[in-house]
C-alpha cells in the first residue's frame, strides 16, 4: 500500500512513520512535509532509504495532486499545532490547517484515494473540572483558540466532502500526546528540558488545568486500527483515560528527575486557556478492539524523560529560541 503521510517529519507523524516501518513491511511511505520550525528530517533518522521524503507544502495544489495520484492512502497529520503560537499569529493556522486540508481533499476527490484525517479533542472546547462528562463523537463543536477553531474547520471540510462528494474518509480526534520527538515548545518536553538545563518548570496560571494524556504510539496504533477497520464516513475519538492536572505532571516529572517536587514557577496564564479535556473512547475500544498498550502515564513519562536525556542533539538546537520566545510574553507570577 502506497501511503502519503503529510506532516511526517513532525512529532506524531514521525512516530507514525517509525511505527509503520517496524510493524507493516508491506506499506510504502512517502512523507510530504514543509519542514517548518516543527518538522525536521532528524526526526526520521533511521528511516532514510526506506521512505521517500518530499519537502513541500500541503497548500501547493500541483504538488499535492501529483503525490496523491501516486498513493492508495493519505494519512493527514500536517498542521500548525501549538495553541500559544496561534494566539501570537493566527494566519499560518488558517493557511495550513484550513487551506491545506482543502487542497488535500480536492486531490483525494479527483483521484479516489482513501483519506484519514488526524484531528484533536480541542474542537469540542473544554469541560469544567467537576463535570463528570467526557467528550464523545456526539459532542457539539465549540473550539476556543485560533488553533482549535482551524482544526474544527478542517474537520468540517472533511465531513462536507464526505457527504457532498462521497470521498472515502475517516476522522480521528485525539487527546494530548506525549513521547519522543515532541517539540520543546510543548508542555512536557519544555519542562523536561528545563530541568535538564537546571531551570525551573513553568506552570501556566493555577496549574489545575487537566489534560488527558496518551502515549504517541498508542495514538498511532489507534490510527492504524481506524484505517484497517473503521467505517468510512465515521469519526473516532482516541484517548487512554489519562486525565492528570498540570501541577501533578510537574510534581511527577520533578520527582522522577530527582528534584524537589515544589521546585517550579507559576507564570502568566494562556489567554482563553481551556480548563479540562477528557475523552470517552468507548467506540474505538468496542467497535475496533483498540486499547492502549502503555501501562500508565507515569511509566510513559519516565520513558520520555529518558528519551530527552539520551537525545540532547535532537532538542538542543531548538531550546534557546523557544525559551526566548516564551520570555517575551510570559513572566513569573509570585
Ligand atoms: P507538529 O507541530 O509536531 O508537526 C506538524 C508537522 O507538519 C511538522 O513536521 C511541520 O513541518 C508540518 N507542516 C506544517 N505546516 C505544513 C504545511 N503547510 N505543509 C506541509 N507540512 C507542514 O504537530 P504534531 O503534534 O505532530 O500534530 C500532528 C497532528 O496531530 C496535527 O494535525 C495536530 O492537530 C494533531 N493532534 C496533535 C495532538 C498533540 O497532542 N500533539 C493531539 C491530537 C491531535
Ligand atoms: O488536546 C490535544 C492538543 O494537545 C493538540 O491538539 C495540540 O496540538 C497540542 O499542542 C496539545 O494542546 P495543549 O494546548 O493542551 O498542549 P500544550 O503542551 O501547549 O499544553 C498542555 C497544558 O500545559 C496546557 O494546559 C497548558 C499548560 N502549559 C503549557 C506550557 C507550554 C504550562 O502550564 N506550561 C507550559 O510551559
Amino acid at each position: 500500500m502506497r501511503t502519503l503521510v503529510t506532516g511526517g517529519a513532525g512529532f506524531i507523524g514521525s512516530n507514525f512513520v517509525h511505527l509503520t516501518l517496524a510493524t507493516r513491511p508491506e506499506v510504502e511511505v512517502t512523507v510530504l512535509d514543509a519542514m517548518t520550525y516543527a518538522g525536521s528530517e532528524t526526526s526520521l533518522a533511521g528511516a532514510e532509504g526506506q521512505i521517500d521524503i518530499v519537502r513541500g507544502d500541503i497548500t501547493d495544489a500541483e504538488l499535492v495532486d501529483r503525490l496523491v495520484a501516486e498513493s492508495d492512502l493519505v494519512v493527514h497529520f500536517a498542521a500548525e499545532s501549538h495553541n500559544d503560537n496561534s494566539l501570537a499569529d493566527p494566519w499560518p493556522f488558517v493557511h495550513t490547517n484550513v487551506v491545506g486540508t482543502y487542497t488535500l481533499l480536492e486531490a483525494v476527490r479527483r483521484h479516489g484515494v482513501r483519506f484519514h484525517h488526524i484531528s484533536t479533542d480541542e474542537v469540542y472546547g473544554d469541560l469544567e473540572l467537576d463535570d463528570p462528562a467526557r467528550f464523545t463523537e456526539a459532542t457539539p463543536y465549540n473550539p476556543s483558540s485560533p488553533y482549535s477553531s482551524t482544526k474544527g474547520a478542517s474537520d468540517l471540510l472533511v465531513r462536507a466532502w464526505l457527504r457532498s462528494f462521497g470521498i472515502a474518509a475517516t476522522i480521528s480526534n485525539c487527546s494530548n500526546n506525549y513521547g519522543p520527538r515532541q517539540h520543546v515548545e510543548k508542555f512536557i518536553p519544555r519542562q523536561i528540558t528545563n530541568v535538564i538545563d537546571g531551570a525551573r518548570p513553568k506552570l501556566y496560571g493555577d496549574g489545575l488545568n487537566v489534560r488527558d494524556w496518551i502515549h504517541v504510539d498508542d495514538h498511532n496504533r489507534a490510527v492504524w486500527a481506524i484505517i484497517d477497520k473503521g467505517e468510512i464516513g465515521e469519526t473516532y475519538l482516541i484517548g487512554a483515560d489519562g486525565e492528570v492536572d498540570n501541577k501533578t505532571v510537574v510534581h511527577d516529572l520533578l520527582e522522577l528527575m530527582g528534584r524537589d517536587a515544589d521546585d517550579y514557577d507559576h507564570v502568566t496564564d494562556r489567554p482563553g486557556h481551556d480548563r479540562r479535556y477528557a475523552i470517552d473512547s468507548t467506540r474505538l475500544r468496542t467497535e475496533l478492539g483498540w486499547q492502549p498498550e502503555y501501562p500508565s502515564f507515569r511509566e510513559g513519562l519516565a520513558a520520555t524523560i529518558e528519551w530527552y536525556r539520551d537525545n540532547e542533539d535532537w532538542w538542543r538546537p531548538m531550546k534557546d529560541a523557544t525559551e526566548a520566545k516564551y520570555a517575551a510574553v510570559q513572566s513569573v507570577v509570585p
